[in-house]
């Protein structure tokens, strides 16, 4: 999941679809995010229950295995702390800087792993995009959406010259969609205008179920299963899957 905006479901997005997904699938939450309301607070952690975090596996100190926390029968979590704030500084001049969250997931047993990006274009998301199969990039229905989607290609492009050429752009997934906001509508119409079937078919309605659930470390399915919030990622998760195995 990859947007440098902040606040568009970036978070969110695998949180819920992860849980889905995890009914049938081995799943691993990575997440790259130092800062609050991130995917481990999500998931309702707290600092102190972390044995390690994503900053001394990407460090190469700790092993994967030996930092993750166990969410469920089928789902796994990553967890970032507040010291991964300083890693694109203590990594910068890395020999190998772009490869430690591959090198660090080489040989893992999950059929989908989700990363939750920080909000830039710096080394962590180089590295999540380097060590990923697929991009999936939320943008909030605003009038700025479609500004931002040409620097993320741009940095994809990037990785995709130098680092990973087998990176695809899973899908754009429109979130906090309200079909009666007419700037909602446009916005969805100039995004399938420009990026065609690359738009999730799916869109992510506002729901405020989806902003609730993670104060109570739940996501969409355990805080309102009969939201909207879970039946737009219950759908996502069924059109994710289909686009992951014809990449
Ligand atoms: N579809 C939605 N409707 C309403 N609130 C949402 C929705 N998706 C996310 N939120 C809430 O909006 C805020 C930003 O979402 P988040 O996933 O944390 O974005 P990001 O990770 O991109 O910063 C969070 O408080 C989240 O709970
Ligand atoms: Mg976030």
């Amino acid at each position: 999941m990859a947007n440098q905006k902040g606040g568009v479901g970036k978070t969110t997005t695998p949180h819920n679809l992860g849980m889905a997904l995890s009914r049938g699938c081995r799943v691993l939450f990575i997440d790259l995010d130092a800062q609050g309301n991130n995917l481990t607070d999500a998931c309702g952690l707290e600092a102190e229950e972390l044995k390690a975090t994503a900053y001394e596996v990407l460090d190469g100190g700790v092993r994967l295995s030996d930092a993750i926390c166990q969410l469920g029968p089928r789902l796994d979590l990553l967890p970032a702390g507040r010291n991964l704030a300083v890693a694109e500084l203590a990594f910068a001049s890395r020999l190998g800087r772009e490869n430690l969250l591959k090198k660090a997931l080489a040989g893992k047993a999950y059929d989908v792993a989700l990363i939750d990006c920080p909000p830039s274009l710096g080394l962590l998301t180089v590295n999540a995009l380097n060590a990923a199969n697929g991009v999936l990039i939320p943008v909030q229905a605003e009038y700025y959406a479609l500004a931002g989607l040409d620097l993320i290609q741009e940095t994809m492009q990037g990785v995709i010259e130098n680092l990973n050429p087998a990176l695809a752009l899973l899908g754009i997934l429109l979130t906090f969609y309200d079909g009666r906001k007419s700037l909602n509508r446009d916005v969805a119409s100039g995004l399938a205008d420009r990026w065609g079937a690359q738009v999730f078919r799916t869109r992510i309605r506002d729901n405020v179920a989806l902003a609730e659930a993670p104060s109570n470390g739940q996501s969409i399915f355990e805080y309102r299963a009969r939201s909207y919030g879970a039946a737009d990622y219950e759908a996502l998760a069924k059109e994710f899957m289909k686009r992951i195995k014809n990449k």
